[in-house]
């Protein structure tokens, strides 16, 4: 009898494989940092084959630690960074170019031209997103037409396009396997969230070859397995973008729960049931997952720097060493001093969407110190949470009742607490913070039989700390002022 999950947690900044027992617990844990390529201000990459050889490193790795070999595991899942652009030759499987990383701000003309052209109705409509340069849409039609001759021979059928999960489950399977889940396919801007297919119209516009694409799958269902590798005949089981997985993780599968994840970014999803809802107020309607070909949905908001701005801290100012000294270091003073600090450093995206912002800080005096400012960092995370709450109750016309969060800077209780006081409502921190990894673990046990059924792993949830609400009103409302005209100054910098 097969005695573990593994799940793969192909992040933006690191690889990460998780070992899961029966009762959703953590048997081990290995990650390994990558290389972030910055060809050009606004551009950036990784390395495809390293995105590879860095998950299965880890993979084995972590399999070591726990003490079991590659038979005592009853499936893989997979959950990963979104967006992220590879191609690939079918034959070789050698990649043609770096990846372009769904932070990229490369097409940002392409979708002004779109837009202009007034074509974002329709991508709204059919895919949930806005037209940014986040979204793999644009970011492949770029790969099409700057590497010579890619164009034609992807037409012929030579090529593949695949998101990380995509790219992932090809190299799991030795290249038997080009499929990506629903949930990751809702973030290409050419998938049609409705009818749950690769959209023509779409392919259309964006000049991109319907050969390209790979099967769209379910979420969570044995789609084959490990080949030609140490996994060898491990089934792959589930597959969902990260923020869909995590959400899965926290077991928010009912309508109106939600989580926020603090990691490179920061992601709140709302699960909005078997209906998709569409936003007035500039958040994503996104698959949340797929099961027996049933799409559930999701409210997003995507927030492009949160935890990068803590590690911009460490390795741009130099004013911490280790992340994890941020804290400390903002506790040593009781409030900002006057400063707010907004990590546009990739643009703005939800829910302003200015591709063009840039990071800002305003307030400083002559007392202010670096302790102010690693607060102000810390509270721009919390405070750009809180413009996508309420952006989520307006969209949904639910009132959050309480949140659950994960990710890196979930484990910090200042951030969290502050959190909880701009809200207004609980927020709770669960026992596993890996809910990533969890729910795409969580995915593929369930297709293998490995757990029953949803309503027994929803059982798993335990909460670690609940953080209330503290803060008095009237300083609420103060901060928050100050915040959006933060936020004003940042935006249109580089237009
Ligand atoms: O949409 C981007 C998101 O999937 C990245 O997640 O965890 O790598 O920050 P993360």
């Amino acid at each position: 009898m097969s005695s573990v999950i593994l799940a793969l947690d192909q992040g933006t900044t690191s690889s990460r494989a998780i070992v899961f027992d029966i009762r959703g617990e953590v048997r081990a844990v290995a990650q390994h940092e990558f290389r972030q390529i910055f060809p050009q201000p606004g551009w950036v990459e990784h390395d495809g084959r390293e995105i590879w050889s860095s998950q299965a490193g880890v993979a084995a790795e972590a399999l070591a630690s726990a003490g079991v070999s590659p038979r005592d595991v009853a499936a893989i899942g997979i959950a990963n960074q979104r967006e992220t652009t590879l191609l690939w030759d079918r034959k070789s499987g050698e990649p043609l170019h770096n990846a372009i990383v769904w932070q990229d701000r490369r097409t940002a003309q392409h979708c002004d031209r779109l837009k202009q052209d007034g074509l974002e109705p329709i991508f709204r409509a059919k895919t949930g997103l806005v037209l940014d340069a986040y979204f793999s849409g644009t970011k492949l039609t770029w790969l099409l037409d700057n590497i010579p001759g890619a164009r034609e021979r992807a037409e012929a059928g030579d090529l593949a396009f695949g998101t990380v999960d995509s790219w992932l489950a090809w190299n799991l399977s030795g290249g038997r396997l080009h499929i990506t889940d629903a949930s990751n396919a809702s973030r290409t801007l050419m998938f049609n969230i409705h009818s749950l297919e690769w959209d023509k119209e779409l392919l259309d516009i964006l000049r991109i070859p319907a050969a390209l694409l790979p099967k769209v799958v379910d979420s969570s269902s044995v789609y084959g397995c490990c080949s030609g590798n140490i996994f060898e005949s491990i089934p792959i089981g589930g597959m969902a973008g990260d923020q869909q997985a995590a959400l899965f993780g926290q077991g928010c599968g009912k309508e109106g729960m939600a989580k926020n994840t603090y990691g490179t970014g920061c992601f709140m999803l709302m699960h909005t049931g078997a209906r998709p809802v569409t936003s007035g107020h500039n958040l994503l309607t996104t698959v949340a997952w797929q099961i027996n070909g049933a799409a559930e949905y999701a409210l997003e908001g995507s927030v492009f720097i949160a935890g990068a701005a803590v590690q911009w801290l460490r390795d741009g100012l130099g004013i911490i060493r280790d992340s994890a000294e941020v804290e400390a270091l903002a506790a040593t003073v009781t409030d900002n001093g006057g400063v707010y600090f907004v990590p546009a450093f990739s643009g703005l995206g939800a829910p302003h969407w200015d591709p063009y912002a840039r990071g800002t800080i305003v307030g400083i005096s002559r007392g202010t110190t670096a302790a102010h400012i690693a607060r102000a960092v810390l509270e721009s995370i919390a405070f750009q949470t809180d413009d996508l709450r309420a952006a989520m109750e307006s969209d949904s016309g639910v009132l959050l009742s309480e949140l659950r969060v994960d990710g890196g800077a979930s484990v910090n209780n200042l951030l969290l607490q502050f959190q909880a006081d701009l809200l207004g409502v609980n927020v709770v921190r669960p026992m596993v913070r890996e809910t990533t990894a969890l729910g795409a673990a969580y995915l593929a046990g369930l297709a293998v039989g490995f757990w029953s059924d949803r309503n027994e792993i929803e059982r798993f949830w335990q909460r670690d700390r609940l953080f209330t609400p503290l803060m008095a009103s009237d300083r609420v409302s103060m901060l928050k002022q100050f915040w959006a005209k933060g936020l004003g100054r940042s935006m249109g910098w580089d237009a």
